[in-house]
């Protein structure tokens, strides 16, 4: 298959187009032939060695993504060949091959069904920045409580992924949401995606 494959740790503008050996799906794995994958900043940091986690070379870049499935390992019982599914985080693109290919390697518990009403697109855009989102606005230990209808929610760097989806999700829970841009321009989108204050 053909992959955009990553030799170095100097940045995505190093990632150049081969061919490698086709995957093949383990035990609780399904094969996918990639129809959508997502550059998130957090595939960029990985490619400039600015990550937590630092995979052998060469790598595959690409932890979003929508797929139909090709093929499935033993024991997979909730994923059938045909079906298209996108992908929620899991190593997808940080410990295995990720999405920047023709086919990938996923495992079976972390693929979904598309949202009905959700294009390939989205569903293959939204999981990882949707999903850092939502455990920011919802997932507090005690003392702390997380935001409740009506409180306000600050959010800063609010027109990059994680900020989008955090002025989405927050308007969808009654927050008042200022958003801070260094941008006009962006200004302007964070007010058409419900933002009720933007702040420079
Ligand atoms: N992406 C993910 O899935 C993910 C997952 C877990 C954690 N995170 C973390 O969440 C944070 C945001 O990630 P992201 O993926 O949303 O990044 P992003 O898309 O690059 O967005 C970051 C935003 O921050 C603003 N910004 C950049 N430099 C700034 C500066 N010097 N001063 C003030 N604002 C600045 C920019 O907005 P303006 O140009 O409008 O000012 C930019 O849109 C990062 O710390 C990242 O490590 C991300």
């Amino acid at each position: 298959m053909r992959a955009w494959l990553m030799s170095s740790y100097e940045g995505v503008e190093k990632l150049y187009l081969g061919d490698v050996p086709d995957p093949q799906p383990g035990p609780d794995q399904v094969l996918l032939r990639v129809r959508c994958a997502a550059l998130n900043p957090a595939d960029a940091f990985l490619a400039q060695g600015m990550y937590p986690v630092k995979p052998p070379l060469p790598h595959v870049l690409g932890r979003d993504g929508v797929g139909e499935v090709l093929a499935v390992g033993a024991g997979v019982a909730t994923a059938r060949v045909g079906q298209t599914v996108g992908i929620l985080r899991g190593p997808t693109g940080i410990e295995a091959w990720g999405t920047f290919a023709e086919k990938a390697v996923v495992p079976a518990a972390n693929i979904v069904r598309i949202p009905q009403g959700w294009s390939l697109e989205e569903t293959a855009g939204a999981p990882l920045v949707f999903l850092t989102a939502w455990q920011a606005l919802t997932q507090w230990s005690e003392p702390a409580a997380p935001p409740r209808p009506g409180s306000v929610l600050l959010v800063t760097g609010a027109s990059g992924g994680v900020g989008t989806a955090s002025v989405l999700l927050g308007k969808s829970m009654d927050q008042c949401v200022v958003a801070l841009s260094r941008s006009a321009a962006k200004g302007v989108k964070l007010k058409d995606l419900g933002a009720d204050f933007v702040l420079n």
